[in-house]
């Protein structure tokens, strides 16, 4: 692990190029989401070598549930797939496994093996890998909100402390919550956009755009953007 207090504690990455990468090499889709998984394996283990304590990656979002049913299909399954597969080196590299989403869409069976991951981890304290899973910001700003709302109907005498609610206490109602906001965001395949991903969280966020195609972006990627990120001046409004 690296001595360095430039390390950002949060990156997250919108993990975005894998039909391109596929289409260039005149696969289909699919195969690019499949290296995909590559990455994420580089990426972690060159997190925790950096000593980075939170990676989260952007794996599916609300409106990617719009694409044909056999690439949403194929993609479940890859999470599926990567899950089993990675269990015991999470357990060996002390990674703790999160999926945060609106988990009511994925099937029960998907659910019930993201929870045994999830409850298996829990313990562990090196790094903490969370998927965005059928995610979107406002989808998490709407059921915060809507969390609140019936926290208040079932109890009124509430009121005066809801009134008082600061910004803290409101993102303790995102599905986020307990996890710091992303220090940076990087996003792979050259858009430059945040396509519905963290707009609360992301209000500090240092953000890094590549060209490069997620299934190509690996350690060495991972390093340049976090050393571009020690380059950054965070001022938060003030003046410095
Ligand atoms: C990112 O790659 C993976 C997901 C959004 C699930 P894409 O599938 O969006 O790849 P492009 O952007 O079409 O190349
Ligand atoms: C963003 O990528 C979502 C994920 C990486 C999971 P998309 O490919 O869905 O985003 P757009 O459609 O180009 O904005
Ligand atoms: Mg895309």
């Amino acid at each position: 692990m690296e001595n360095n207090d430039k390390i950002p504690l949060h990156v997250s990455i919108i993990m975005d190029g894998n039909g391109r990468w596929a289409k260039e090499r005149g696969k289909e889709r699919c195969f690019g989401h499949a290296e995909g998984v590559e990455s994420v394996r580089s990426c972690t283990e060159e997190a925790i070598r950096k000593g980075v304590k939170y990676l989260s990656l952007f794996a599916f979002s609300e409106e990617n549930w719009n694409r044909p049913e056999a690439e949403v299909n194929a993609l479940m399954e890859l999470m599926v797939k990567a899950m089993v597969n990675e269990l015991p080196t999470f357990l060996k590299n002390g990674i703790r496994f999160i999926v945060l989403g609106n988990r009511a869409r994925l099937d029960d069976s998907l659910n019930e093996m993201i929870d045994e991951c999830m409850e298996k981890t829990a313990g562990c304290g090196n790094l903490s890998l969370v998927i965005f899973m059928s995610y979107s910001g406002r989808w998490d700003i709407l059921q915060a909100a809507k969390k609140l709302a019936l926290e208040l109907a079932a109890d009124p005498s509430r009121s005066a402390e809801v009134s008082g609610m600061g910004l803290e206490d409101f993102s303790r109602y995102l599905v986020t919550s307990g996890i710091p906001d992303p220090d940076l965001i990087i996003r792979t395949s050259g858009e430059l956009r945040i396509s519905n991903y963290l707009l609360w969280q992301c209000a500090y966020s240092e953000l890094y755009f590549t060209d490069v195609l997620w299934p190509d972006f690996r350690a060495e990627e991972f390093d340049a953007a976090i050393q571009e990120y020690a380059k950054r001046d965070r001022r938060y409004g003030k003046v410095k």
